[in-house]
């Protein structure tokens, strides 16, 4: 049975405690953390995939939801460029600049700390930032990196694969993106579900391309259930993460104003309102996380194709 990890207010507020014995340099004190409040990092991850829990992921773009986010036990936060729709306005995530992402990367960043959260920190590369050349790519998933995230995300197959390579060599952690990718949707003809016909063993590929590079996430958004549940089962050094892609993944994601049934346009087919019976952000956000780890949510014939 999976117990939801809520830390106290005294967890919040100590910080009187010694360094932390894994923290080089003698930085800044930090509390002794119990062992349900360590952080989220990249073997706790590998170790969650390997033993089939499921992984949950949430968009947050400021401090105080991302600090609401990590108390409701959600374990990692993708700071997305969904931030140009719903924070900016924009009518897709194709305007959204690096500045920016590095802001709202530093923003969360920041609310974690405040309250020491636990929570493993993905910046998303915006359109334009890791196109150009491998060495843009790095310039800019440093630039977020530097910000507090603790991995980037890109999206994209192919010629994305070297650019993984490049980065994970260096020591960036890779979360890959594949299926509708938001930032190409004026070369993909609209939100439309990928993935499908003959385009499914070019999906493949690009996803074994990019664990061969070291992603070690892949997010797949709007896949079909059973081509992302056959993908999960192939790829053991790379954990799928669903959005519309059935309950197969290693792990869900949806964006924050989603889950809370602030979209003001026509709610995605793949999304639930956990609003629905919470009385509050964190209760949505706890029932969104209990809903992924006990697989009753998403629900294939409701949310997937
Ligand atoms: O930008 C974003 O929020 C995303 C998710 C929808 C996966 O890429």
């Amino acid at each position: 049975m999976y117990k939801l990890r809520v830390p106290d207010a005294q967890t919040f507020m100590n910080t009187s405690a010694p360094t932390h014995p894994g923290s080089p340099y003698g930085t800044l004190p930090t509390s002794t953390v119990p062992a349900s409040r360590r952080p989220v990092s990249l073997p706790r991850l590998r170790e969650m995939h390997s033993q089939g829990e499921k992984i949950t992921m949430l968009t947050a773009y400021d401090a105080t939801f991302a600090a609401v986010a990590d108390a409701a036990g959600v374990e990692t936060i993708l700071v997305g460029d969904s931030l140009g729709m719903v924070c900016q306005g924009l009518s897709s995530t194709v305007g959204v600049t690096l500045e920016t992402m590095k802001y709202h990367t530093e923003s969360v960043v920041r609310g974690l700390r405040r309250v020491q959260g636990t929570a493993w920190v993905i910046g998303d590369l915006p359109f334009g930032s890791y196109q150009a050349s491998k060495e843009q790519a790095l310039h800019s998933a440093v630039a977020l990196m530097q910000a507090g995230a603790h991995m980037v995300k890109l999206e994209g197959g192919g010629w994305t694969t070297e650019v993984v390579h490049f980065l994970v060599e260096r020591g960036i952690p890779v979360c890959a993106h594949l299926g509708l990718t938001p930032q190409t949707v004026h070369a993909l003809g609209g939100y439309r579900v990928q993935g499908k016909g003959d385009d499914a063993a070019v999906l493949k590929r690009h996803a074994h391309e990019l664990q061969e590079a070291g992603a070690a996430m892949l997010v797949l958004e709007m896949v079909p259930a059973a081509l992302s549940a056959e993908l999960t089962r192939e790829l053991d050094r790379c954990a799928t993460i669903g959005i519309g892609a059935g309950m197969g993944t290693a792990g869900q994601v949806l964006v924050m104003h989603d889950i809370l049934g602030i979209n003001l346009g026509k709610m995605p087919r793949f999304v639930r309102n956990f609003m629905d019976g919470a009385s509050s952000v964190r209760e949505a956000m706890e029932a969104y996380v209990r809903a992924v780890k006990e697989q009753s949510f998403p629900v294939d014939q409701q949310h997937g194709w």
